[in-house]
């Protein structure tokens, strides 16, 4: 197993809101080794943003944030403003779910990526300019001297996106985690965004967090995978060992809803993801679980080892192995 570069232990995050407090993570564990791309997968509203923007010391100072988030041995949670600032776009960079909006309009391309890189190096403004168009190169764009000059609106959304992802890996961080990273795009440029991010991760060794709510998609590129309901892990584990015998109900069911050349029917989860300000009580997927039984409503179930995968199901080892390549 290589070594570790983010572990998060425990990770609780509670929003006051005006209807009461809001726990959208509930107690999230969860690994990085250096260099792999972890899949991070789950219904919209499971906590996934949530859990890396607590990483990134980037919630409100509303959220209430406990736990545990250890990048390269350092502890980032109660970490200073200062030591945040250090931390971000050197060691761990995100882009976000909106990257579209994450460009200055009125900066020209190359001085966005010039000031990332000199807010964490002592560059001269023309090595910057320099190793900002070589940044653009690395992330496919064309003729990268001319376009470092240019504005935003000149590039396409895939275009933009490059751009948010050259800027993201400016400083060589140690995790790049992508929230969402190709949902404004068609599926074309989609594959290719994806593409861009796994030579990233080839060729410089960065470790990938890729967020996304498309199985698909991290099948085709992650080594690792986590699912996420309802602000907690409810299983985990390689690629290969989840989509052969998913254990957790949640995975089977996903992956049941999964479109496969030659498949018949998909067959979607039933019900809605939970209101978090009102999660059920126990094992907050028993609402919708064709599995429940009475346990499942009454103790909130930890991560246990079951075969290659770590499940948050206590039925998991009594279940029908899962059919879900039939
Ligand atoms: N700033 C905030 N204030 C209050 N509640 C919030 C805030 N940000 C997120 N939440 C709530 O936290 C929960 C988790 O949200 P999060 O954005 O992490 O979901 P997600 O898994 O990223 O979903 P999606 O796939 O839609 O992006 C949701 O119930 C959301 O409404
Ligand atoms: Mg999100």
């Amino acid at each position: 197993m290589s070594e570790k570069i983010l572990e998060i232990r425990n990770l609780h995050v509670t929003f006051e809101t005006p209807s009461g407090p809001l726990e959208a993570v509930r107690g999230v564990d969860l690994d990085v080794s250096a260099g792999e791309l972890l899949g991070v997968v789950g219904e919209s509203g499971s906590g996934k943003s949530v859990t890396f923007l607590a990483t990134m010391g980037l919630l409100p100072t509303r959220a209430k944030v406990t736990g545990s988030v250890l990048l390269a041995g350092e502890q980032l949670i109660g970490a200073s403003p200062k030591q945040m600032r250090s931390v971000r776009g050197r060691l761990l960079s995100m882009i976000f779910q909106d990257p579209l909006s994450a460009l200055n309009p009125v900066h020209r391309i190359g001085n966005q990526i010039a000031e990332m890189l000199q807010s964490h190096q002592s560059l001269t403004n023309r090595e910057a300019e320099t190793r900002a168009v070589e940044l653009l190169d690395i992330v496919g764009i064309p003729q990268p001297n001319d376009r470092s000059k240019q504005f935003p609106h000149e590039f396409s959304g895939g275009m933009r996106q490059r751009v948010v992802i050259a800027i993201a890996i400016a400083n060589n961080p140690k995790v790049l985690i992508a929230d969402e990273p190709t949902t404004a795009l068609d599926v074309t440029v989609q594959a290719q965004i994806l593409e861009v991010i796994e030579r990233v991760q080839e060729r410089f060794g960065t470790a990938v967090v890729l967020i996304t709510h498309d199985l698909g998609v991290i099948a085709r590129v992650a080594d690792r995978v986590n699912v996420m309901y309802a602000g907690r892990n409810v299983e985990q584990g390689t690629i290969d060992s989840l989509f052969d015998h998913p254990s957790h109900p949640y995975t089977r069911g996903l992956l049941a809803s999964l479109p496969r050349p030659g498949k018949q029917r998909l067959k979607p989860i039933t019900g809605f993801p939970p209101n978090m300000l009102n999660p059920p009580k126990g094992c907050a997927f028993h609402t919708r679980c064709e599995f429940a039984a009475e346990i499942c409503k009454l103790d909130l179930p930890e991560l246990q080892t079951f075969g290659d995968l770590q499940t948050a199901c206590v039925r998991a080892k009594e279940l029908p192995r899962a059919e879900v390549l039939s």
